[in-house]
């Protein structure tokens, strides 16, 4: 039977009271208090772009607890960064044919940039390629050895003989003993989440050279964690260390709590903290050339080095080693913001090399996300199953908080969930538009009309008035309080909550009724819209922030705290109001249906099984030069590109390569490439490939394509200067 601890599609939508102290009765025991927070974010991989499903699962929750956090003064931290180790890098370099340095630089100024555009601002986003970052991890590990954390053994590990390589972590598939996944990698199962080992894995291959590897003995060092399994267990399950209560276990996640404590079960095991690899930290010891530290030790050191980095672009002088407090003080509290899959290097190995270290504070929570599927499938980079966060700001300029809007109202905080352009389209149209668009456009349209766009005099109140400010007082400790149990998606109901009770006041008072008989009611009721407009600027600007500020300028009101939502004077009379504006706009299913269309027709068919989505070439036999020589290569133009009828995968060129008369080409690109865009491309060809017919139309040789960092098909294309027709050798 499936051990329903790791079964990712357990429910626990258990809501919890947040206590404060901890435990029953007399014995009940305080929480220490907490004068600061540093949150973390999952450091991506620098190995591609983001996508809707990396919003979802950490940043998006941990951009809406900071910002609600900050909106209420409290000193936080915000820290991320590019995770530019491991093997997810080196392979996609090898599968690009580029250095893992091209490849991090690449994708930390993408993802940089597009987390930027998005609204989640980290207080720094750093990148562990970084020389701070190396010395960090260096001296982290240094002390962890002066400490006796480490074992050092030499073992049999799997090695590629073709590849001339030892296999761990990504570079080693098998099946998952787990779950049976055939394509389980050496250092994690993605599809149950599982941590492993490579000689957990069955039927272990190489994901280099296809080839079944060989034992060779190597030297690494080892962390024996099944010395630190006793305190490890109480750690997370009563939040009690050294006679100190850390956190309150119920406050956490039971799927993170589930996750955990399987492992636990199973026992805590030793885990190699170097590999033999040229891509990483080397590891600061004599006797250890040509290896590094594991990617998954020096990534979360990754959080530490931000900070020091955050800490030394701020100093004023003398002030660097301020980055201590938000690691090392009592009253720090510390939280990583991850989605599944990193649950047990956040909650058991990096709490380990802490503690081993010594003088570090714990995280206090780890409040993981499950995954986000979209439209009915898992989201898969190499399938292209994916919304590209950058791809979504270019097609959609200007709505980043219609998908913020969508993404944490769908928040996968207990469940896995599930994104599709329709439920955009629809929380967009009658959530945004209908319920806040529509009341500050009533409100305003009314203030101008009336008042010639200025903020009106209140005159007393009535029942009505005592009944709406009784409702809406509760509402930004509400929201708050749903925040601070990492309720993300319950916060953001509350905060839209605001903007009904708005409409619901307008509707029943209906001031339009009201201004030739009693004008004097009128200004109290429109004057009681403006300051809602104000409060709900504040409870919505942790999830929507964009909005928040068009309206607060609307407004003529700058920078508001939390605690100005409920503020009586916050709305001046007599201060001028902006032009009434639209905050959204409908969506209508024209444009949405291209955003379904796009997403099929993108689509690649190469198997999900990670980072290499194509054959690599190793995993071909060798040729002699003689077969290579028999190829016809030949540079080319795109001269004409049609499609072909009721063949939807393939496309007609016209190509000229320098020969009396242009090749017929029949090309399988039409879901990448319109007939306009492909007409000029240059192209190489294999020219002697014999004709073909495919739909009626004779294929006279085949183009070279190669595909992206995201799957896609790009086109193998000669340098400017060389004429169609020369001969590629
Ligand atoms: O899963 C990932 O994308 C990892 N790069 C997350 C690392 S989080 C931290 F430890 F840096
Ligand atoms: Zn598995």
């Amino acid at each position: 039977m499936k051990d329903p601890a790791r079964d990712p599609r357990r429910t626990h939508a258990r809501p919890r009271r947040q206590v404060r102290t901890v435990g029953a009765g007399t014995f009940a025991r305080r929480m220490r208090p907490v004068a600061r927070t540093t949150v973390t974010a999952a450091l991506p991989y620098a190995n591609g772009p983001l996508h809707i499903g990396h919003i979802a699962g950490a940043y998006l929750p941990a951009d809406i607890y900071v910002r609600c956090l900050r909106a209420r003064g409290k000193e936080v931290l915000f820290v991320c960064g590019s995770d530019e180790h491991g093997a997810a890098i080196t392979l996609r370099a090898l599968k690009e044919g580029v250095t893992p340095r091209a490849i991090v630089d690449k994708y930390h100024a993408l993802m940089g940039k597009a987390f930027q555009e998005f609204g989640i601002h980290f207080d720094i986003y750093h990148r562990t390629s970084s020389d701070l970052h190396r010395a960090t991890s260096q001296e982290f590990f240094l002390q962890l050895d002066r400490n006796g954390a480490f074992t050092e053994q030499e073992e049999q590990q799997y090695f590629d003989e073709e590849a001339r390589q030892f296999l761990a972590d990504r570079y080693i598939k098998g099946t998952c003993p787990n779950c049976g996944n055939p394509d389980a990698y050496g250092d994690q199962c993605e599809k149950c989440g599982t941590a492993l080992s490579p000689k957990d894995l069955k039927e272990p291959r190489s994901t280099l050279s296809g080839s079944k590897p060989v034992l060779r003995s190597t030297k690494h060092w080892y962390l024996p964690m099944d010395r630190s399994q006793a305190w490890m267990e109480q750690w997370i399950n009563t939040g009690m260390l050294d006679g100190v209560q850390q956190h309150d276990a119920g406050e956490w996640k039971p799927q993170v709590l589930g996750q955990c404590n399987s492992w636990l079960k199973d026992g805590l095991r030793p885990r190699a903290m170097t590999r033999d690899l040229d891509w990483g930290v080397p590891v600061p010891l004599p006797g250890a050339d040509g290896k590094v530290l594991y990617v998954w030790l020096d990534a979360p050191i990754g959080y530490i080095s931000a900070t020091k980095q955050w800490a030394q672009d701020h100093a004023s002088a003398g002030s660097a080693s301020d980055w201590e407090k938000w690691w090392k003080s009592d009253d720090t509290r510390l939280l990583h913001f991850i989605g599944k899959d990193n649950i047990v290097f956040h909650c058991i190995i990096f709490p380990m090399l802490l503690k081993l270290h010594g003088g570090y504070i714990l995280p206090q929570n780890v409040p993981a996300n499950e995954f986000l599927n979209l439209e009915g499938q898992k989201l898969s980079t190499s399938r292209n199953w994916a919304v590209w966060l950058h791809e979504y700001m270019e097609r959609w300029p200007g709505r980043q908080d219609e998908l913020r809007y969508c993404l944490g109202s769908i928040l996968p905080e207990f469940k896995d969930s599930e994104f599709k352009w329709k439920d955009f389209q629809e929380k967009n149209n009658s959530e945004l538009v209908s319920i806040i668009g529509n009341f500050v456009q009533r409100v305003f349209v009314l203030c101008h009309k009336y008042y010639d766009g200025r903020v009106p005099e209140p005159v007393g109140g009535d029942e009505s008035d005592v009944v709406l400010w009784a409702g809406l007082s509760a509402m930004p400790d509400r929201v708050a309080a749903e925040v601070d149990r990492f309720r993300f998606r319950d916060a953001l109901a509350n905060a839209i909550d605001v903007a009904r009770m708005g409409n619901k006041y307008l509707s029943d008072n209906e001031p339009w009724k009201l201004e030739r008989t009693d004008p004097a009611r009128v200004r109290t009721i429109l004057y009681n819209c403006l300051r809602i407009v104000g409060g709900l600027s504040v409870v919505l600007e942790p999830f929507l922030p964009f909005t928040a500020q068009r309206m607060r300028t609307m407004l003529g009101l700058g920078e508001l705290k939390w605690e100005d939502a409920l503020r009586a004077d916050l709305i001046r009379p007599g201060s001028p109001l902006a032009k009434p504006e639209h905050l959204f706009k409908p969506i209508t299913d024209a444009e949405i249906q291209p955003e379904i269309d796009r997403l099929h027709a993108t689509r690649t068919t190469a198997p999900s099984t990670g980072t290499l989505t194509a054959p690599p070439p190793a995993s071909k036999p060798d040729i002699g030069f003689d077969d290579f020589a028999k190829l016809n290569l030949r540079t080319g133009t795109i001269v004409a590109a049609e499609k072909i009828p009721k063949a939807d995968k393939l496309l007609k060129l016209t190509i000229d390569i320098g020969e009396p008369m242009p090749r017929t080409v029949v090309s399988g690109i039409a879901q990448h490439y319109s007939p306009e865009q492909v007409v000029g491309q240059a192209v190489v060809l294999v020219a002697n490939l014999a004709p073909r017919k495919m739909r009626g139309v004779e294929s006279q040789g085949m183009v070279l394509m190669a595909e992206d960092a995201t799957g896609r098909l790009v086109f193998v294309r000669p340098e400017n200067g060389v004429d169609p027709g020369s001969e590629v050798r």
